[in-house]
């Protein structure tokens, strides 16, 4: 596989590089801390066209492949992964749904503000009892003529807290199981729909994640993304490409803390010389830089597959198996370079080691990309 990239592809990596270190890294570590919303920061990333990388250029768009989006998000994630998780949500579940899936009407009404940097979308799958296991959406969605009246409670929503579009999966026939479920925009202020307060969460503090509450929420049924039964379908599509989004924010966050053990490693002395020159740390580096490379390799390759129309499924949790894999672990080995002042904030490794655990866990824990790599092998 080629990985030469266009000047296109470079003039992507290198804006997002520049404004990650101008931009995000001032303030990252105060943000985390005190769970400030990076608001400032994201209005930037609107501007610069972030928000709708891989959208069509006629819906208001920069009609970017993913491979570009995945190496703005590496870029972003190195430094701040709070800001890089709105920008994912956006682009690779709540824009990609409506541009693929949605009515001329819904990509006019809802996609394009979005795209253009107007708006933000946030994704709504999980309950409380339906987390992994997607398809038992108790949220109901019953028709009544031209609406359907939403009732039930959604967890752990990025983007909640700014989100004016939400794109909500409802149960709708729970005789059809997942076959019954629909997807709507449900706009921010319907009447009977209540956004709850942030969690107080370990990382990724100052991307706010809230539950949903519906109360017999009114949504037109023009509303709703395909035809009536095709929401959990659109769910599973929506994460095969999320994931990859993940796995590209995994892979950033590995790369910063690489970034971090090496320049400690080459100023801390010990036993009379710089720790990068004891075996003990020197092998350590080696294999972060191994893992790290191994999973840019799988990252870039399932963007490629992509970008190319073909069935990315398999490689992108394949890639966001092993890059949230590696992030755990290069992190945790980056705060262990660091001895005690690995502990503490003003090094950032011991964030980055936090946000790494969340990559572990969310659009499908390790586990569920285990399933999915699992099944594709053994079709019966
Ligand atoms: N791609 C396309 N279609 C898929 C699919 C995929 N990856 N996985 C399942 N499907 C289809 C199947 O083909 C099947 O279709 P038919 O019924 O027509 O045959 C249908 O969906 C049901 O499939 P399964 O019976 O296999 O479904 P399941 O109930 O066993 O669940 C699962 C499969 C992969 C475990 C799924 O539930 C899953 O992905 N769970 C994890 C959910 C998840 O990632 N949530 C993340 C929330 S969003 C988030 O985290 C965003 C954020 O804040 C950052």
């Amino acid at each position: 596989m080629d990985f030469n990239f266009t000047e296109d592809q470079l003039l992507v990596k290198n804006t997002a590089r520049d404004f990650a270190r101008t931009e995000l890294l001032p303030g990252v570590t105060e943000r985390d801390d005190k769970a400030i919303a990076p608001t400032e920061q994201i209005k930037k990333m609107q501007e610069l066209g972030f928000m709708g990388m891989m959208t069509a250029v006629e819906y208001g768009g920069e009609g970017m492949d993913t491979l570009s989006y995945v190496l703005a998000m590496e870029e972003i994630s190195k430094i701040d992964a709070s800001v890089s998780v709105v920008m994912s949500v956006q682009n690779s579940l709540v824009n990609w749904a409506l541009e693929h899936h949605g009515t001329e009407n819904q990509k006019r009404l809802f996609l394009a503000p979005m795209a253009m940097g107007q708006e933000i979308g946030a994704f709504a799958l999980s309950e409380p009892e339906a987390g992994s296991d997607a398809s038992r959406q108790r949220t109901t969605a019953i028709q009544n003529g031209d609406f359907y009246i939403l009732n039930g409670t959604k967890n752990w929503i990025t983007n909640a807290s700014e989100a004016k579009y939400f794109l909500v999966f409802a149960q709708t026939h729970p005789e059809q199981g997942s076959h019954g479920i629909n997807a709507f925009i449900v706009e921010r202020n319907s009447p009977g729909f209540v956004i709850g307060p942030p969690e107080n969460k370990m990382g990724m503090r100052s991307a706010h994640t809230h539950s949903l509450m519906f109360t017999d929420v009114k949504v037109p049924k023009d509303n709703r993304i395909g035809i009536d039964g095709f929401g959990f379908k659109l769910a599973m599509a929506c994460l095969n490409g999320g994931r990859i989004g993940i796995a590209a924010q995994a892979l950033g966050i590995a790369q910063g803390a690489l970034d971090l053990a090496v320049r400690y490693s080459k100023e801390r002395k010990s036993f009379g010389k710089y720790i990068g020159e004891h075996q003990g740390i020197a092998f350590k580096l080696a294999d972060m830089e191994t893992r790290t490379e191994a999973a840019r390799l799988l990252v870039y390759k399932a963007a490629k597959m992509k970008d190319e129309h073909k069935d990315y499924s398999k490689a992108g949790a394949i890639a966001k198996l092993f890059a949230a894999e590696t992030a755990m672990f290069v992190t945790t080995e980056a705060v262990q370079i660091h001895g005690g002042y690995g502990y503490v904030k003003e090094y950032m490794v011991e964030r980055l080691m936090r946000e790494a655990k969340l990559t572990q866990i969310y659009e499908g824990t390790s586990e569920i990309q285990k399933i999915i790599i699992s099944r594709s092998l053994i079709r019966y």
